[in-house]
């Protein structure tokens, strides 16, 4: 049995155990097939049962409605910053940002290749520790895009923006906290997010795309690129990555056996609120992020001393802690705590602080 350790990795990030152990049982052989699932076509049938479970089980999760589809694509979330506007917007046309963070900035500098682009909201001011409620649309943008959890400041929205035009439609990267919490996916035109993170390894994309949106989209576009083109072929017009799919099939039988999003949601704020009643009461660590603004995902922290913050992550990490540094552009340090991260990781973690701002006061 493998030594594990607390992993704050922000991703790809901690899997549920009974998934890996799972998946490496069928790395040999798929079921009773005797093909390993890596080793199967994703046009053969053993596989085409693993594609229609994940599809089936992330309908029911999100309670996906009839007139969405369920792509899974590659290239990351990244390739989204750009396949979004290349598809829905043109010279002639702005489509409005919610800047918050260095994600957002990404998917403006991309969108910016193929329209006008208006910034809606910024919180760049202070570098993205808060949620902005200011926010000011154009008059007719053809599409709203906002970062529902903004992984490096460990800020979130509480709810979806509202507030635009009624003919825009709404597009979310979701990549930190996508199936953290119930979502009412109607509200929605796309949401997009890399998997690495809630719901499997890296390599796969998780898009939820209108009907409407499918076919709207630019047809001049390479085949790849056209998001009919996966609709049209069950995302399997090339070859799709199988073990990713696979593993993300086991994370939602896993979700779905623990009470489904609504269950994983309670179990998030509990594991959370561990963390933020500790750095609440602590005299040494405070969070960087604006209280009305809090990540359940990624809580960001620091001592306001960077050497100390040197010293715990050093000492952190000797003692089993593993990815608490935080991302250079914020500095201290940063617990990712998604979905699969157990509770009594978070229980050792505050234990670790509480004795290290003892031994430092
Ligand atoms: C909110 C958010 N968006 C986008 C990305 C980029 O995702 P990818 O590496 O899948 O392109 C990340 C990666 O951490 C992220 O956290």
């Amino acid at each position: 049995m493998a030594n594990r350790i607390w992993n704050f990795s922000a991703g790809p990030a901690v899997l549920p155990e009974c998934v890996l152990n799972e998946a490496r049982e069928n790395l040999l052989s798929l079921g009773n097939t005797g093909v390993g699932v890596c080793e199967h076509s994703h046009r053969g049938k053993a596989f085409v049962a693993v594609a229609e479970e994940l599809e089936a089980l992330c309908r029911e999760l999100a309670g996906i409605p009839n007139n969405y589809k369920v792509l899974f694509l590659q290239g990351g979330a990244s390739l989204q910053f750009g396949m979004i506007p290349m598809n829905f917007l043109s010279s002639d046309k702005t489509a409005d940002y919610l800047v918050t963070g260095a994600w957002s900035e990404k998917a403006v500098k991309e969108a910016k290749l193929f329209g006008n682009v208006h910034t809606a909201s910024s919180s760049k001011d202070a570098n993205f520790n808060y949620i902005p409620h200011d926010v000011t649309y154009s008059d007719n943008p053809a599409y709203v895009h906002f970062t529902s959890n903004n992984t490096i400041y460990g800020t979130q929205f509480a709810t979806e923006p509202t507030g635009y035009n009624s003919d825009a439609f709404l597009v979310c990267d979701a990549s930190s906290d996508i199936f953290s919490r119930p979502i009412d996916v109607s509200k929605y035109g796309i949401i997009y997010a890399g998997a690495q993170k809630n719901l499997g390894p890296s390599g796969v994309t998780l898009v939820i795309i209108r009907d409407d949106l499918v076919e709207a989209g630019n047809s001049d576009l390479t085949a790849m690129l056209q998001y009919r083109t996966h609709a049209a072929n069950d995302s399997m017009y090339n070859t799709p990555p199988t073990f990713g799919l696979y593993l993300m099939m086991l994370v939602f039988r896993w979700i779905k056996s623990n009470g489904g999003l609504a269950g994983v949601e309670a179990k998030n704020k509990a594991k959370a609120a561990i963390l933020y009643d500790y750095l609440a009461a602590s005299s040494l660590f405070s969070t960087t992020a604006k209280e009305d603004s809090r990540s359940l995902m990624n809580v960001t922290f620091v001592t306001g001393d960077e050497a100390k913050d040197t010293a715990f992550i050093k000492q952190a990490e000797a003692a089993g802690f593993s990815a608490l540094k935080g991302h250079r552009s914020v500095g201290g340090m940063r617990a990712s705590i998604y979905n699969a991260f157990p509770t009594e990781g978070v229980d050792a973690l505050v234990q670790f602080m509480k004795d290290f701002e003892a031994a430092n006061a």
